[in-house]
């Protein structure tokens, strides 16, 4: 019988991630480190039986609807924004994410980027490599402090948590606030439920979001809640670019609406060069690296793996995101 086929969607995993499919399926790696065309993802989706995307690859109902040979996508990846899962429902093409392994590394680096805002730390970066650190004064880059500050969580699943975990050892007051109340989380972590979004919004220090995307969360934050954040607030941005409404956001750093905000996810990724965002030096950005420790990254891919692997082999599935679709193989 053949062996079933593998598309590898980047060139720049761990060797070991290929080696592992290959003991196991063909396995096809794309030469390059970009997202795919979306001609290319339609005809790979008639030529092999499970694809290894990264979560920006957008894997819609016309690849899913067209495709005769798919049967898994591995997403090395939490979210799941990015494929179309009542088409892969429909269509009996299972989808499996990577939770549980990146939300320390997620949590660390709210904390790199909270920090960072905070305490200025890439703009006197920026300022010393500018030649400007011609003596000792201070005060160009006086920051906020973090300590006994309320950190304000949106979103309290797994990295929220984390995120709350950590708060604990900076002294600060977590409020949090989500789809459902998670009071075992509150008592273990000695977090607060704010009761509503009005709330967070107007009690944050700092204000984390760690949400999926939805057609709940798309927009979400937009230029009328940007106005019941406190104006020293700070905006840490670690779900999705479309989370936030952009201009709203620039409009409300540009304004001094909020004091900061910090963002490692933009809408589109990447950010165009001309976006305005970018002039505005009450802004830290990074390129969509939350969960990018090095172990992290090939932990995901490892699991996206063993997802593909699992699946094309009648093994069972773990992290699969619709078990429905197996009615519909
Ligand atoms: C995730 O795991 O969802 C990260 O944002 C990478 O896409």
């Amino acid at each position: 019988m053949a062996r079933p086929s593998v598309w590898l969607m980047r060139d720049y995993h761990d060797p070991k991630i290929e080696a592992y499919l290959s003991e196991h399926c063909e396995v096809v790696v794309r030469q390059s480190n970009i997202t795919p065309p979306h001609e290319d993802i339609v005809k790979m989706a008639s030529e092999c039986d499970g694809f290894l995307p990264e979560g920006i690859d957008i894997i819609d109902a016309e690849v899913l609807d067209s495709a005769s040979r798919l049967k898994v996508i591995g997403n090395r990846a939490v979210g799941t924004d990015n494929v179309d899962i009542p088409a892969a429902t429909r269509n009996g093409v299972i989808l499996t994410n990577t939770p549980g392994i990146l939300q320390d590394a997620c949590a660390d680096m709210t904390f790199a980027l909270l920090l960072s805002f905070a305490r200025q730390v890439t703009r006197s970066d920026r300022a010393i490599r500018a030649g400007k650190w011609t003596v000792f004064d201070q005060t160009p880059y006086l920051g906020l402090d973090a300590y006994n500050k309320t950190l304000g969580i949106f979103g309290f699943g797994g990295i929220g948590q984390k995120v709350a975990r950590r708060a604990a050892g900076f002294d600060m007051r977590v409020i949090y606030y989500s789809r459902s109340r998670k009071p075992e989380a509150e008592a273990e972590l000695g977090a607060e439920w704010a009761g509503d979004m009005e709330t967070l919004l107007r009690e944050s220090d700092y204000l984390c979001l760690h949400c999926p995307l939805t057609d709940e969360t798309r927009g979400l934050m937009g230029e009328e809640e940007f106005a019941m954040m406190k104006p020293a607030s700070v905006l840490v941005n670690m779900a999705r670019g479309p989370v936030v409404q952009q201009e709203a956001l620039y409009e409300a750093l540009a304004a001094n609406v909020i004091a900061g905000a910090a963002i490692d996810v933009t809408d589109p990724e990447p950010i165009p060069l001309d976006d305005p965002l970018l002039t505005l030096e009450n802004l830290v950005i990074t390129p969509h690296i939350g969960s990018a420790s090095a172990a992290t990254f090939t932990a995901m891919g490892m699991m996206a793996a063993r997802s593909i692997v699992a699946a094309l082999t009648g093994e069972p599935v773990e992290n699969m995101v619709n078990p429905e679709a197996l009615a519909n193989r």
